[in-house]
């Protein structure tokens, strides 16, 4: 895979003129052979970016690249290399899908004898074989959009732009898109936004959010879970035999290294010959990795077993909602 920088964001800005930017200030770059995940809530500013990056908008202030082309200077090159997904698909209503991804083949200046096979591939990639006699008007919303993603790949571009390609899709359909995506996503570059977050675990390799204009977080979902969750937290399940009084929770406390600890199961004594087990989250003191500490306290505790030493990852929607709403942004 080549590591080429296929798209280059620098310091975007766009202002409309309210009281703040729509896009404040970003960059970032995005490889070949990449699916870069674009979060944020509503309002946040990925239309807005992705209307930049395919020449449809002119930035305010600072610039972006695509394949080393400039959006708003070279806009002809960019939009030759780029397949775009609108966030309202553009569609002509009257004509029927063949008819409007031929138009557009023309407009991508496809040639007539290239077309044919061209065509073929798309309208099954996209799952659209049966629907090409139907005029767009009448198609569902899901067709709609798997006819709106047919047109964006149709010329083949180096760089395709998603803005929200599933919503309206059904979970079937969700997973057919999904797995179109992926398929480009191999050697192409790929941006998409959504809202659906278990989409970007699924697809992505990459993931940036942002908020209010801003840019909050660009890595993996790994890094994101590893960066975001700060303190760490532990699952600690401790067994113990019946007739032993001594508490865990005790023992814990005496930890150096544990800032908080929360019970959060008790088994009961229903079988009598069954140790009693419970489940604490434990949360490290920042910096510090307190597991050494507690494997050593309970398992040489008399009558007591340590059942589990789990750290705990934030998931992508603690980490979305923690940099997105107004007390984690702040
Ligand atoms: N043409 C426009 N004129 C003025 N303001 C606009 C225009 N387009 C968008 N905005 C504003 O810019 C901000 C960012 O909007 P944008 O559509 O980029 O957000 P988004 O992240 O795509 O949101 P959503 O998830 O709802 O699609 C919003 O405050 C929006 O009201
Ligand atoms: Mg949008």
């Amino acid at each position: 895979m080549s590591q080429n920088v296929m798209i280059h964001v620098d310091h975007l800005t766009k202002d409309y003129g309210a009281a703040r930017p729509a896009v404040d200030d970003i960059s970032f770059d995005v490889r070949q052979g990449e699916v870069l995940g674009f979060l944020g809530p509503n309002g946040a500013g990925k239309t807005t970016t992705m209307k930049i990056l395919t020449s449809f908008l002119a930035p305010t202030r600072g610039r972006a690249e695509v394949a080393g082309h400039d959006v708003y200077t070279d806009s002809v090159e960019v939009r030759r290399r780029i397949g775009y997904l609108p966030e309202d698909t553009p569609l002509y209503k009257d004509m029927t899908v063949l008819e409007y991804l031929d138009f557009i083949a023309d407009v991508r200046g496809i040639p007539k004898e290239n077309r044919r096979p061209r065509l073929k591939r798309v309208v099954e990639q996209c799952g659209i074989e049966e629907r090409l006699g139907s005029s767009i008007g009448e198609l569902s919303k899901g067709f709609r959009q798997r006819v709106g993603l047919a047109q964006a790949i149709l010329h083949e571009p180096e760089v395709l732009i998603l803005d929200e390609p599933t919503s309206g899709l059904d979970p079937n359909q969700i997973a057919e898109i999904r797995g179109v995506i992926k398929q480009i996503g191999e050697e192409k570059t790929v941006i998409f936004s959504t809202h659906i977050l278990g989409e970007v675990q699924a697809t992505c390799s990459r993931v940036i959010i942002i908020s209010d204009g801003k840019l909050v977080a660009d890595g993996t979902p790994d890094e994101l879970s590893r960066k975001t969750s700060g303190a760490t937290e532990i699952l600690v399940e401790v067994g113990g035999v019946r007739g032993n009084d001594q508490d865990p929770l005790v023992l814990l406390r005496h930890i150096e290294g544990i800032d908080e600890i929360k019970t959060i199961k008790t088994a009961d004594w229903s079988l009598s010959d069954r140790p009693r087990a419970t489940t604490f989250r434990v949360t490290a003191k920042p910096g510090v990795d307190p597991r050494g500490d507690i494997a050593r306290v309970i398992a040489t505790a008399q009558g007591m077993d340590l059942l589990q030493l789990t750290p705990e990852k934030a998931s992508l929607e603690d980490i979305f909602r923690k940099l997105t709403t107004t007390q984690g942004a702040a």
